[in-house]
């Protein structure tokens, strides 16, 4: 079975084309990232436009990269949510028409669940049970994840994602965005000499709070007489100390109360080396298999739509051919069926908590 994925939840437009036989076929990405950086974050009416711009020119280059045409297309996948609703709109819509022209089935996937499933793309992937970090602008989530749609949340952020964290960081120390990236380079040139807290580090329970240490951050800028290039340097290196320490201390917190000896990481801020690096040397240590995406999929990107999809349409599929009850009949996502009378409507889930999900 071929999947078409589409991606356009924030400023990304992501297409890409997964077999359930022969893997990733070709994926596309455009990011908005020069459009949105001279406004200093993303706005979402530019967002919304873009996409349209992008998202069928996008189609058409993973469909020759693959040597393929849009006949050649079993199912499309697209991001129903959560995300910007204009962005997701544009996606959806587009992906639906899609499908109702070639008469073929669409699915809704769950963001979050692309990028906890992205680090499955990858040669040797980990086997469930595992643990999943999962750590994105918006989200900062530790679970225990038994299979396609069985995610048990063990740990959230009371207040800001880690993502969130550097982006907000980024601005106090007067870079630019998206704030990661940037953080992290002037931190690598960094050393230690500041002292900025641990939130939640020692806490009984596997949650985040990320907003008290970007405050922290504001404190010290203000407290220096002159902040020059060194400063900023050794500001932004004792912040990327400081998230990553909490990063890594709840992982190991988390496989020790599961019990479970494999770990994922997923979401834009699993491209951070630091954490990378951290992790890794602790996971070493006790016998852990760590998992990431390649680093073009940590970040948003269709990939993750294509593969989540083709996994829940290859399930329902399977339970299909088993006689039991099809997938469309299922709440959490919009499966249309070329065997049903089609529905043409669709809806778009900007809110859309991951807990909500079932197992197809
Ligand atoms: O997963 P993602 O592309 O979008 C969401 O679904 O939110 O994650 C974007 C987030 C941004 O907050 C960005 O600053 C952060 O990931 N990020 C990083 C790095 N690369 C991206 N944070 C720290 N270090 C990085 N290298
Ligand atoms: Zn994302």
């Amino acid at each position: 079975m071929r999947v078409l994925g589409i991606e356009s939840s924030c400023d990304e437009t992501g297409v890409a084309l997964y077999d359930t036989t022969h893997g990733l076929l070709a994926h596309a990405l455009h990011s908005q990232i020069d459009m949105h950086a001279a406004y200093g974050g993303v706005v979402p009416e530019l967002a919304s436009r873009d996409h349209i711009r992008r998202a069928l020119p996008l189609t058409q280059q993973v469909l020759d990269q693959a040597n393929l045409s849009l006949k050649d297309i079993d199912a499309i996948a697209y991001t129903q949510g959560p995300g910007l609703a204009g962005a997701l709109l544009v996606g959806t819509s587009i992906a639906q028409s899609l499908a109702m022209a070639l008469n073929i089935p669409s699915l809704g996937v769950h963001h979050l669940e692309g990028h906890l499933l992205a680090p499955l793309l990858e040669e040797h992937p980990p086997a469930f049970p595992f643990v999943a970090l999962l750590v994105s602008g918006g989200h900062s989530q530790l679970m225990r994840v038994d299979g396609i749609g069985q995610y048990q949340l063990l740990g959230d952020t009371l207040d800001d994602a880690a993502g969130e964290a550097f982006d907000k960081t980024a601005k106090l120390l007067g870079l630019g965005y998206p704030g990661g990236p940037a953080v992290a380079r002037l931190a690598d040139l960094g050393k230690p000499r500041f002292q900025l807290p641990r939130p939640l580090l020692n806490s009984p329970d596997l949650n985040f709070s990320f907003s008290g240490l970007k405050t922290a951050v504001l404190t010290l800028v203000k407290s220096q007489p002159t902040l020059d290039e060194n400063a900023l340097q050794d500001i932004a290196w004792e912040f990327q100390e400081s998230v990553t320490e909490i990063l890594v201390h709840k992982c190991l917190k988390a496989l020790k109360q599961t019990g479970l000896k494999r770990l994922v990481v997923s979401g834009g801020v699993g491209a951070n080396q630091r954490l990378r690096c951290r992790l890794n040397a602790a996971a070493g240590k006790r016998g852990i298999q760590v998992s990431y995406p390649r680093l073009e999929f940590c970040t948003d990107n269709g990939a993750m739509i294509a593969f989540a999809g083709a996994m829940r349409l290859l399930a329902a599929s399977e339970q299909t051919a088993h006689g039991q009850q099809h997938a469309s009949a299922r709440q959490d996502h919009e499966v249309s069926s070329v065997a049903t009378p089609r529905d043409y409507s669709f809806s778009i889930r900007p809110r859309w908590d991951l807990a909500e999900l079932q197992a197809p």
